[in-house]
């Protein structure tokens, strides 16, 4: 191994999808395909968080189903369960434990600053759940668990990274001992790529998102060729051909979100799409678009299919998958319980 790969190997890397509704291309552009790319150089762990779905009423049955389909996405995307480990958050219990003893650490201000529960919330914030306003704790939980380094996600989850950073120095400060190193590590966001904040194809102002009750607005990961098609194809726009620079794409929000998913889909900077496209009509730029959405995601989607017909596969994967995080989970968790001052 060389002295970088050393180097990564020293760095853990935990993130976590939460199975709920239609898995987007903002789900893949923003935090899957940069996971395929991480497991690569770096120990990796990744969770279908469905402590955190019910954190908003589930079906039963839906919840089970979408856990199946996350899971397939993740390895039909490229995860290699046998390089990183993948599994669901509700079998591996030290996740709802650390996440008590962080609820008593966390202060009630800072919650109060989360923009996400407050989008989440909407006016009707006395009927949200508890859950729903602890989710950041719990978020915390599921790193620090793991003593993770680096947490690869889109944009909108930092402001519940630094959270988890507030939370690992509150704790140290509480319960690490005056001549001892931290106990927890402050874990960084690696917020990577040209799509870090996928927009809606309705509307370039709103964030794409699993719950919009347009389908119109996102492009999921199980749609077919044809439904991509027409979804690009109705993608909002505006009567302007498109600009020379970065500069003149101001103002044009749903331009910006369809050239930097072109841009996010080939690897390539805006800039460069700039200089492919400029002056041109959305009737040349938008059939290129849909041939490129197509090229990446119809082989996720067979692949998919093909997972998803015999769930046992999947079932094994995340057994096993749950076993290998149980292990780095617990003594971690019996560490926390000795320095908090439980009898263990
Ligand atoms: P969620 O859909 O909330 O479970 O998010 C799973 C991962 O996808 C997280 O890392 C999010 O930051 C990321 N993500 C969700 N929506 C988008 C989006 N519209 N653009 C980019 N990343 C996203
Ligand atoms: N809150 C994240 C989201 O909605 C999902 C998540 C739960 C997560 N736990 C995590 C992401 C830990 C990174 C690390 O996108």
């Amino acid at each position: 191994m060389t002295n970088s790969k050393l180097e990564n190997y020293k760095k853990r890397i935990f993130s976590g999808i939460q199975p709920t509704g239609n898995l987007h291309l903002g789900n893949y552009l923003g935090a899957i395909r940069n996971w395929v790319n991480l497991q690569k150089d770096f120990f990796s762990i990744f969770s279908i968080v469905d402590l955190h779905a019910i954190t908003i009423p589930q079906k039963p049955s839906q919840l089970k189903s979408s856990t199946y389909e996350v899971a397939a996405a993740i390895i039909a995307s490229g995860i290699d369960p046998k390089k990183a480990i993948v599994f669901n958050q509700s079998s591996v219990k030290e996740h709802a434990e650390l996440a008590w003893i962080f609820n008593c650490v966390c202060k009630i201000g800072w919650l109060n600053r989360m923009t996400q529960f407050k989008e989440k919330a909407g006016k009707n914030r006395e009927k949200a759940s508890v859950g729903l306003y602890g989710y950041p704790v719990l978020m915390a939980s599921d790193i620090l668990l793991y003593k993770a380094t680096h947490v690869p996600v889109g944009d909108d989850q930092k402001q519940h990274i630094e959270l988890a950073r507030d939370i690992a120095s509150s704790f140290n400060n509480m319960f690490s001992g005056k001549n001892e190193k931290d106990f927890f590590i402050l874990p960084e966001p690696q917020i990577l790529g040209q799509a870090t904040r996928v927009m809606s194809l309705r509307d370039g102002k709103k964030k794409m998102s699993k719950s919009d009750i347009s389908d119109l607005s996102r492009i999921n990961l199980t749609d077919t060729k044809e439904e991509i098609s027409n979804k690009i194809k109705k993608a909002k726009t505006d009567p302007l051909p498109l600009p020379t620079s970065l500069e003149e794409l101001e103002n044009r929000p749903e331009a910006s979100n369809l050239l930097n998913i072109y841009s996010s889909l080939s690897n390539q900077s805006i800039e460069f799409t700039l200089s492919q496209f400029s002056g041109k009509g959305f009737s040349f730029f938008k059939p290129k678009l849909i041939e490129l959405a197509v090229e990446t995601l119809n082989p996720i989607s067979f692949e998919m299919r093909k997972l998803l017909k015999d769930t046992n596969e999947i079932d094994n994967i995340l057994k096993n998958g749950a076993d290998k995080a149980r292990e780095i989970a617990e003594p971690i968790l019996k560490d926390v319980k000795y320095l908090v001052g439980f009898i263990i």
